[in-house]
């Protein structure tokens, strides 16, 4: 026997960290990256095959601590035993970058045990079952990724609230590039909760912006204003690198995107490394913040219409 789960990537565009001190986000899925998980019917203890190793699920490294622990729980609610199949991962996320790949692999692999044991999965089991691995990535999880990668629509997401389809129509292109180095999600969480220890203020001041900076974006993409939509995203970056959350690789392509003619440019996702995002006028402009950002040390990019929604 054999059954297929899938997920995809998501992109914020704004909101990251904020989201977390219940501040509103909007994110968008990005289908153009996709997660596949297979379960197939074997003899004898469950093996995991995915990017980072290959071997019985029971000796796997300390760092699948998070998806080993969703297998383990998954199986635990369908009342089934833990052996005699394979759980094979196929992933075009780039993982750590900040695109959601911990959570699309947990979502991926969630729906696939659910296929293979024929059992129905309702979106609230889903996301419960997806944010115990995200808790165990970075301890304080908004259940921005595990809704996003789950989901075909862009967000715009209040922890703890309904969910807000948000459909994207403004007029621009967003080009994604990756740094190649790996995003670290839980220090900047932890970074942010530290310093809310120790200056509570400027602090709160900071992550209060950025949730403010988020609903200015959002009223900029209703009214179509991509000049004032890329002006709230590099003011957002401006606070979240205030905050510690961005690095000089990510940094260095904030500002090469905004020397090429980007009209606004942040880091997206938990930050230190991972993904940046700049916001381009139309396609020729995208291709061409696309070849500076490359030429400037990215590794990847993507070119995503804002308004293929339509
Ligand atoms: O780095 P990622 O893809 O895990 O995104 C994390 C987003 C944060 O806002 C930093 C954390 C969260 O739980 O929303």
């Amino acid at each position: 026997m054999r059954a297929t789960g899938i997920s995809n990537g998501k992109i914020i565009l704004m909101g990251e960290h904020s989201v977390v001190y219940g501040e509103p986000a909007i994110a968008i899925p990005f289908l153009a990256t996709a997660i596949e998980t297979t379960i197939e019917t074997t003899n004898g203890p469950v093996t995991l095959d995915c990017f980072f190793y290959k071997g019985p699920l029971s000796t796997a490294p300390e760092r699948l601590l998070n998806l080993v622990t969703v297998i383990v729980e998954t199986v635990k609610k369908l009342n089934k035993p833990l052996e005699n199949f394979d759980i094979t991962i196929t992933s075009t996320i780039p993982a750590e970058r900040g695109m959601g790949s911990s959570a699309a692999v947990a979502v991926a692999t969630i729906r696939a045990l659910f296929h293979y044991f024929d059992e129905s999965l309702s979106n609230s089991v889903l996301l419960q079952l997806t944010n115990i691995s995200e808790t165990i990535a970075h301890n304080n999880p908004s259940g921005l990724d595990a809704a996003m990668t789950s989901g075909q629509s862009p967000l715009y997401y209040i922890k703890g609230q309904d969910f807000q389809f948000f459909p994207l129509r403004v007029t621009a292109y967003l080009v994604v590039a990756d740094t190649g180095i790996t995003s670290q999600t839980k220090e900047a969480v932890e970074n942010i909760a530290e310093l809310y220890q120790s200056a509570p203020r400027e602090t709160d001041l900071a992550i209060k912006k950025l949730g403010l900076l988020a609903n200015q974006a959002k009223w900029a993409i209703e009214q179509d204003q991509p000049i004032e939509l890329g002006t709230f995203m590099t003011q957002a970056h401006e606070q979240l690198d205030s905050l510690g959350i961005s690095n000089q690789e990510l940094n260095h392509l904030v500002h090469t995107a905004l020397d090429s003619g980007a009209i606004g440019a942040k880091l997206t996702g938990g930050g230190r490394g991972g993904c940046m995002i700049a916001l381009a006028k139309n396609e020729d402009n995208a291709i061409q913040l696309s070849k500076a950002l490359l030429q400037a040390g990215a590794n990847h990019t993507w070119i995503y219409n804002m308004r293929k929604d339509e």
